[in-house]
């Protein structure tokens, strides 16, 4: 059936994994890729679809109201993929305005939108917000985050994301929008803004600089390889059942420290250098403030009854994303440029 989308964030690092996905998959779909640009955003990640007939990009920021209203009435969309969002806990712990403008009230906008636009008439309409494991605050030594866990954010951008997840189940209780959310897990893979820790990485292996290990290593978080991720949320976007919560996650934990090992033994090996010579670039730092110990996804609902499960073993997930990021030299170079080497100074240098 032919429907018209408009993905929300598709010109950054998961969104454009989703974008590809849809565009490729469902010929039959209009995908409208709404999108500011700002840093994090980079139509490079889409040039490989860019001139698919099914595809149009349209910039617009999601905290404009009077943009969005008029795109919306313009597109009329049957659904709506919502990724758009700032998404760096260091950068939100630098400016937590920005956080509360885009997840808050880019999402209240998004909301208000479809709300005027399908006025009460529902049927084969969704709205899709993608959220984070970080709004169920943090583990201790076990346990997991299951959908029913109460929320407790602990930083500026997972508190402004909760409060994007709960302005979604009260449109959809109070004006019976219908909605599905999703929480996943730490995403890593290609078009990664290196910012994040595990690009970050890759590229501070390959031009020698320290390896900026926050505290002392030991806190975890659960992986999952993106292409996983823009699998689950086309799974549920056109399975999840209306106004459901669905954990995502990669069954994968990790402590950082030995993540970081395993990476510099990987990028020795394709870097043809010596065994530890990455290893060496270890520099421990000053923590993040009210860093989160653990995270964990129990993503067994979405496993039993929508049959998801990731794809990709992380030996495999990460061997595939250091080889990208090796071969996309000038993607890294380009984003690596202007604005990043300031944010990289403010952030690490003391
Ligand atoms: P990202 O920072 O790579 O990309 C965000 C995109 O949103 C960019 O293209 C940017 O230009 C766009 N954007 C930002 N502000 C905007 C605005 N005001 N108006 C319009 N567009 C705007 O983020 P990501 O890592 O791809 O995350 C995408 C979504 O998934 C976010 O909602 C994030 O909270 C969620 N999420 C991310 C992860 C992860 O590990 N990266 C895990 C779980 C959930
Ligand atoms: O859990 C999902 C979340 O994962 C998403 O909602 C966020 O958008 C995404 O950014 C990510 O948040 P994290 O804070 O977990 O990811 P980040 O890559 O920034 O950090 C991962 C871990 O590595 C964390 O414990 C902090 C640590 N770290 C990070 C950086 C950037 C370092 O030790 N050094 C660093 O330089």
């Amino acid at each position: 059936m032919s429907k018209t989308l408009i993905i929300t964030g598709g010109a950054g690092f998961i969104g454009s994994h989703v974008v590809r996905l849809f565009v490729n998959k469902y010929p039959e779909y209009k995908i409208v890729n709404l999108d500011a640009l700002t840093y994090a955003g980079n139509l490079e990640n889409l040039k490989d679809i860019e001139h698919a007939p099914n595809y149009t990009f349209v910039k617009a920021d999601i905290t404009d109201a009077n943009a969005i209203n008029t795109i919306f009435k313009e597109y009329k969309p049957d659904g709506v993929i919502h990724l758009a969002a700032e998404s760096h806990v260091d950068r939100s712990i630098i400016d937590p305005n920005a956080f509360i403008q885009t997840n808050v009230m880019g999402t209240a906008n998004l909301l208000n939108a479809v709300r005027a636009l399908w006025n009460g008439h529902f049927e084969g309409k969704r709205f899709y917000h993608v959220s984070t494991d970080e709004v169920y605050g943090s583990l201790g030594e076990t346990g997991f985050f299951l959908e029913t866990t109460p929320y407790e954010p602990q930083s500026p951008y997972s508190a402004s994301k909760a409060a994007s997840d709960h302005l979604v189940r009260a449109y959809g209780n109070t004006y019976g929008l219908p909605f599905v959310l999703t929480n996943c897990s730490n995403n890593y893979g290609p078009n990664h803004f290196p910012e994040k820790l595990i690009p970050l990485f890759i590229n501070n292996i390959c031009n020698n600089k320290p390896l900026p290990v926050y505290g002392d290593g030991k806190y975890t978080r659960d992986w999952l390889y993106v292409i996983d991720h823009a699998r689950a949320i086309d799974i549920v976007f056109h399975e999840g059942k209306c106004c459901e919560t669905y954990n995502i996650g990669g069954f994968n934990e990790w402590q950082n420290l030995e993540l970081v090992k395993l990476l510099c033994t990987k990028m020795d090996e394709k870097l043809g250098r010596q065994p530890g010579t990455s290893e060496r670039l270890i520099t421990y730092v000053k923590d993040r403030p009210g860093h989160d110990k653990r995270y964990a996804i129990d993503a067994s609902k979405i496993n039993k009854e929508l049959g998801w499960a990731p794809s990709v073993t992380f030996e495999e997930g990460l061997s595939k994303t250091i080889d990208w990021y090796l071969s996309n030299e000038e993607w890294l170079r380009n984003v690596t440029s202007g604005d990043y080497q300031k944010y990289y100074q403010a952030q690490y240098s003391n």
